[in-house]
C-alpha cells in the first residue's frame, strides 16, 4: 500500500492495533482504506495470525456463524459452505491479510503489557515484549483486537473431585496435538460450541463418548452448502458475494427477532429437530445458540457412539464421574468444556497520566470506547450475531472519530459522562448472554447504561448507521493540542 510506513520502520505509529485475529486484519483494512498515509502496526503476541482460528485445534474446531456474515465485508467469503473448520477459517484470514499487504504491518511476538496515556503528549507509550526483549513503541491511537478471553490461562471449572481422576483432563484451548482417544472413553462436560462440536468428531474413533450436561441448550441443524445455483449465475460475482452477506445478515436478525417475541413457538420448533425430552430451561437466544452442520450432532447420537447425560456431578472418582442422580459414568478422558475466561484489552494494564485505569467500572461509548479513556478503541463484537458485524461497525466508528479529530484539527477523542448524567444513568449487561461462565465470572466486561451513547450495542444495521452518520459529539469530548495531524509527515 502506496504511503504505509512499514512495520519495522520505527517505534513511533499513528495508529497501533493490538491482535492479528479477525477484528485486528479489519480494522486495519479500514485504517489503510480511510486514512491513507498513516502509519500503522499490528502487535501480535503469537507467531502466527488468526487469534482464535490459530490457538484452538481440538479435532471438528469450526465456525458456529455463516461465513458470509462471519466473514470480511470488503473481501467476502466466496465458498457454497457457510460452515467452515478452523484450519480454513485461518486461511481466509491469511489469504485476505496478504491480498491488501496488511500482513506486512504486522509485529508477530509482540506482546504488549501496558499502555500508558500522558495527558502532556496527547500519546500511547507501549510496553511490548518483542520476543524476548523489552521495547517501548508510541502511538497516538490505539485499537484493541484483543477478543474476549485470556489466551495464556483457561477457566478453571468447579468440578468436584477433579484432581482423583487418573485418566486424562483435557482442556479444548490447550488441546495435545498427539492426544489419543482410539477406542478409548470419554466425557465431555459441558454443553456449548465446543461440546457440541466435539461430540460427533470424537465419537468416530472414540470407544464411547458422553456429553454431560447440566442442562440442555438449543441446538439448530443448518445445512452445510448454499444453493443459489441461479443467483450466482446471473449476477456478476461481487454482487452475488454481497447480496449473499445481505440476505445472511437478515437471516440471522429475523430468526432472533422471532425467538425473542414467540420464545415458546420458536423452542417448541428447535426441540422438534432434537430429542424430545430435552428440555431447556431458558428461551431460545438467552445463551448463545448453537448450530451443527447437515444434523452431524443428531446422526452421532443416532449411530449409539455418542450419548448425551443431562444431571449433575457428585464427585469425579479415579475412574469416571458418580452424578447426583446415582450413575456412574466411566471415563479415560475428561474434557472440561466449560468456558473461557474472559478478558478485556488482552490483560494489557492502563494507566493515565499514572494512574491505573480499571475498565469494568467504566461505561463504554457507543459499544466502541471508554469512559474517560482517550484516542483508544476496543472491538467487541455481538454475541447474538456473528462477532465481526460488531468488528465492521466499530471498525468503521474508529476511522471516523480519527477522520473528525484530522479534520477538526484535534488530537484526542475522549468520552466523558457529564456529572449531572451520572446519577441518572441505570446499569445494563453490556452483553445479554445468561451462559454460566459470562454470569458467574468475575466482572470483566465495561459498563453499559439505559440511555445516551452509553447504550450496549444493539444489531448491525442500527450501529453501522451510527458508525457511519451517528452524533459524534454526542458523549465525546475532544482535546485540542499542539500538532494538527495525527499522522506524522512521512520523509
Ligand atoms: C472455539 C471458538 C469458536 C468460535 N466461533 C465463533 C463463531 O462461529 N462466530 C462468531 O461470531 N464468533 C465465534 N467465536 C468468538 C470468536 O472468538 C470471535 O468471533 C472472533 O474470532 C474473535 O476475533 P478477534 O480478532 O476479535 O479476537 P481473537 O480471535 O481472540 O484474536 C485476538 C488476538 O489478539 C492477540 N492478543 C491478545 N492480547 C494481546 C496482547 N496483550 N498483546 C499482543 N497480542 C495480544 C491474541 O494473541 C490474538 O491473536 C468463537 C470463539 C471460540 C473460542
Ligand atoms: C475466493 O477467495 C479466496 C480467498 O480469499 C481466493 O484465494 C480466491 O481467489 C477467491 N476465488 C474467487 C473465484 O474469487
Ligand atoms: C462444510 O462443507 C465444506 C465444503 O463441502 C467442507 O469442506 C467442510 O468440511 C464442511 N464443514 C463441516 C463442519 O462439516
Ligand atoms: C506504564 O506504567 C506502568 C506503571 O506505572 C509501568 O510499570 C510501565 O513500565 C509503564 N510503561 C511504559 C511503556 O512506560
Ligand atoms: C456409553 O456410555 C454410556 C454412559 O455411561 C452407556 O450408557 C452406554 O451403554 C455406553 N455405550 C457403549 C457402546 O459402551
Ligand atoms: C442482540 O441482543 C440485543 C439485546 O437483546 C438486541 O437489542 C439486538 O437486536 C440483538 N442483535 C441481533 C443481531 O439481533
Amino acid at each position: 500500500m502506496n504511503g504505509h510506513a512499514t512495520a519495522q520502520s520505527g517505534l513511533h505509529f499513528d495508529v497501533i492495533i493490538v491482535g492479528a485475529g479477525i477484528s485486528g486484519i479489519n480494522s486495519a483494512y479500514h485504517i489503510q482504506d480511510q486514512l491513507p498515509g498513516f502509519s500503522y502496526a499490528i502487535l501480535e503476541a503469537r507467531e502466527d495470525l488468526g487469534g482464535t482460528w490459530d490457538l484452538f485445534r481440538y479435532p471438528g474446531i469450526r465456525s458456529d456463524s455463516d461465513l458470509f456474515t462471519f466473514g470480511f465485508a470488503f473481501n467476502p467469503w466466496n465458498y457454497s459452505n457457510p460452515i467452515a473448520d478452523g484450519p480454513s477459517i485461518k486461511q481466509y484470514i491469511r489469504e485476505t491479510a496478504q491480498k491488501y499487504s496488511i500482513d506486512k504491518n504486522i509485529l508477530f511476538r509482540h506482546h504488549v503489557s501496558s499502555a500508558n496515556w500522558s495527558k502532556a503528549d496527547n500519546t500511547w507509550s507501549l510496553a511490548v515484549d518483542a520476543d524476548g526483549a523489552p521495547k517501548t513503541l508510541t502511538t497516538r491511537f490505539m485499537i484493541f483486537g484483543t477478543g474476549y478471553y485470556d489466551y495464556k490461562e483457561a477457566l478453571q471449572a468447579k468440578i468436584p473431585g477433579l484432581d482423583n481422576f487418573q485418566g486424562q483432563i483435557i482442556h479444548p484451548q490447550f488441546w495435545p496435538e498427539d492426544l489419543d482417544y482410539k477406542n478409548k472413553k470419554v466425557v465431555i462436560i459441558g454443553s456449548g460450541a465446543t461440546a457440541i462440536t466435539l461430540l460427533p468428531n470424537l465419537a468416530n474413533e472414540a470407544a464411547n463418548v458422553t456429553m454431560l450436561q447440566r442442562s440442555p441448550t438449543y441446538i439448530q441443524s443448518i445445512p452445510n452448502r448454499t444453493n443459489n445455483r441461479r443467483l450466482s449465475c446471473l449476477l456478476p460475482t461481487g454482487l452475488y458475494h454481497r447480496l449473499q452477506r445481505a440476505i445472511w445478515i437478515q437471516r440471522q436478525r429475523i430468526f432472533f427477532l422471532f425467538c425473542q417475541c414467540f420464545p415458546s413457538i420458536s423452542a417448541w420448533y428447535l426441540k422438534l429437530a432434537y430429542d424430545p425430552h430435552f428440555k431447556p430451561n431458558y428461551d431460545p437466544w438467552d445463551q448463545r445458540l448453537c448450530v451443527c452442520p447437515d444434523g452431524d450432532f443428531f446422526a452421532s447420537l443416532r449411530s449409539g457412539k455418542a450419548n448425551v447425560c443431562t444431571d449433575t456431578i457428585k464427585t469425579v472418582t479415579k475412574k469416571g464421574i458418580t452424578l447426583n442422580a446415582g450413575e456412574m459414568l466411566d471415563a479415560d478422558i475428561i474434557i472440561t468444556a466449560t468456558g473461557l475466561k474472559l478478558q478485556i484489552a488482552g490483560g494489557v494494564a492502563l494507566t493515565v497520566d499514572g494512574e491505573n485505569f480499571d475498565i469494568s467500572s467504566k461505561y463504554m461509548w457507543n459499544g466502541v470506547m471508554l469512559q474517560d479513556l482517550p484516542n483508544a478503541a476496543f472491538v467487541i463484537g455481538y454475541t447474538n450475531a456473528s462477532w465481526t458485524l460488531g468488528a465492521e461497525a466499530t471498525a468503521q466508528c474508529i476511522t471516523r472519530i480519527i477522520k473528525t479529530l484530522e479534520s477538526r484539527k484535534l488530537v484526542a477523542a475522549v468520552p466523558h459522562v457529564k456529572d449531572q448524567d451520572a446519577p441518572l444513568l441505570q446499569e445494563r449487561p453490556m452483553v445479554q448472554l445468561k451462559s454460566t461462565y459470562i454470569i458467574d465470572g468475575p466482572r470483566v466486561f465495561p459498563r453499559a447504561s439505559d440511555r445516551g451513547p452509553w447504550l450496549p450495542r444493539d444489531h448491525y444495521g442500527k450501529d453501522i448507521r451510527f458508525a457511519t452518520k451517528g452524533n459524534l459529539d454526542d458523549g465525546l469530548e475532544f482535546v485540542q493540542g499542539p500538532s494538527l495531524r495525527l499522522r506524522k509527515k512521512l520523509a
